[in-house]
C-alpha cells in the first residue's frame, strides 16, 4: 500500500508529507471561503530573555491577488489595542513605506512574499503579550483577517521544565509499557498455559487413539480423529 502512495506522489514529496498536504488541502478547500490569510506560522508563540532582539513571523497569502493591502501589527496592552506599525501595500513584492508607532521596532518582512513580520529590538518584560498582524484587501469587500502571536518575555529560558516532562512522560510511558508488558504476559502465560493444556488433551486423545504421526500430514490429523470422540 505504501508502494501506491509513492507513484502517486510528485517525486520530492515523502509519503508522510502527502498524505498530510491531501488532508490539509480538503480541509482547507472545505473551511477557506477566506481570499487572504495572515500567517503567524505553526507555532505563534515566543518565549524570549528580556534584552535579546526577536521577531514577530507574519505573512499573507491570497488565492485573488492584492491591491492596495491595508495591514497593521496592534499589540495587545492588558485589553486595549496599540498599533504598533502599519502600512498599504500597493501590489505584491513592492517595498511599503511602514509607519511605526512604537520604540525598537523595525519592518524586516518587506513584503518579500508577503512577508510582513517584524524585529523588536532590545525587547523588555513590558513587550510581553498578544500582538495581532491584521489585514485587509479592498479586492474582497474589505473584510477583515488577523492572526495572533504571543511573546512571552523571561528573566532567563529554563531548561529544568523541559526535563521535568520528559522525566514524567518517559516515567507515564514506562508505567504503560509495563502495564501493557505484564497485561501480554499474562496473555502470553494463559495462552501457553492453555495450548499446554490443549496438547495434554490432545496427547491423552492421540495416545489412546490412532496414532496419526507416521504420515506427517497435519492436516490428516483431524480426519484420522474421530474413533475417539464416540463416547
Ligand atoms: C533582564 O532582567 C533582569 C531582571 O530585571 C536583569 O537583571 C537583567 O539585567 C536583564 N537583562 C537584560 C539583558 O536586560
Ligand atoms: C490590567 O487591567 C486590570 C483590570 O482592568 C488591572 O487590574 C491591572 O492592573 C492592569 N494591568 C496592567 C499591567 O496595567
Ligand atoms: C539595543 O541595545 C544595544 C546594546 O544595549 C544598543 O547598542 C542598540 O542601539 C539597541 N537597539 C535599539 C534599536 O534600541
Ligand atoms: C520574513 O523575512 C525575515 C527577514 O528577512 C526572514 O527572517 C523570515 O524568515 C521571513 N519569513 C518568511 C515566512 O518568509
Ligand atoms: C474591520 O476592522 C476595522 C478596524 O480596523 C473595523 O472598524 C471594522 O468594523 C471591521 N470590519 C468588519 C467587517 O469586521
Amino acid at each position: 500500500m505504501d508502494v501506491r502512495w509513492i507513484e502517486i506522489q510528485p517525486p520530492k514529496l515523502g509519503p508522510r508529507f502527502s498524505v498530510l498536504s491531501l488532508i490539509s488541502t480538503v480541509l482547507l478547500g472545505a473551511w477557506s471561503t477566506q481570499a487572504l490569510e495572515m500567517i503567524v506560522g505553526k507555532t505563534p508563540s515566543l518565549v524570549a530573555v528580556n534584552g535579546s532582539t526577536v521577531m514577530l513571523p507574519c505573512k499573507y497569502e491570497s488565492c485573488v491577488g492584492i491591491d492596495r493591502l491595508y495591514f497593521n501589527w496592534q499589540f495587545n496592552n492588558n485589553g486595549t489595542m496599540q498599533k504598533v506599525c502599519e502600512s498599504v501595500i500597493a501590489s505584491a513584492e513592492v517595498e511599503p513605506d511602514v509607519k511605526i508607532f512604537r520604540d525598537r521596532v523595525e519592518f524586516i518582512g518587506k513584503n518579500v512574499k508577503g512577508n510582513v513580520s517584524i524585529l523588536l529590538w532590545n525587547i523588555t518584560f513590558e513587550d510581553g503579550g498578544l500582538y495581532t498582524c491584521f489585514g485587509r484587501n479592498p479586492k474582497e469587500h474589505y473584510k477583515n483577517h488577523s492572526a495572533i502571536f504571543e511573546l512571552l518575555v523571561v528573566e532567563e529560558l529554563k531548561v529544568v521544565d523541559k526535563t521535568v516532562t520528559i522525566i514524567i512522560a518517559s516515567a507515564v510511558g514506562g508505567a504503560i509499557a509495563l502495564l501493557m508488558g505484564f497485561m501480554l504476559l499474562k496473555n502470553f502465560t494463559l495462552f501457553v498455559l492453555s495450548k499446554l493444556e490443549e496438547k495434554n488433551k490432545e496427547c491423552l486423545v492421540t495416545s489412546s487413539g490412532i496414532d496419526n504421526t507416521e504420515n506427517g500430514l497435519s492436516g490428516s490429523k483431524a480426519d484420522s480423529k474421530p474413533t475417539p470422540k464416540k463416547k
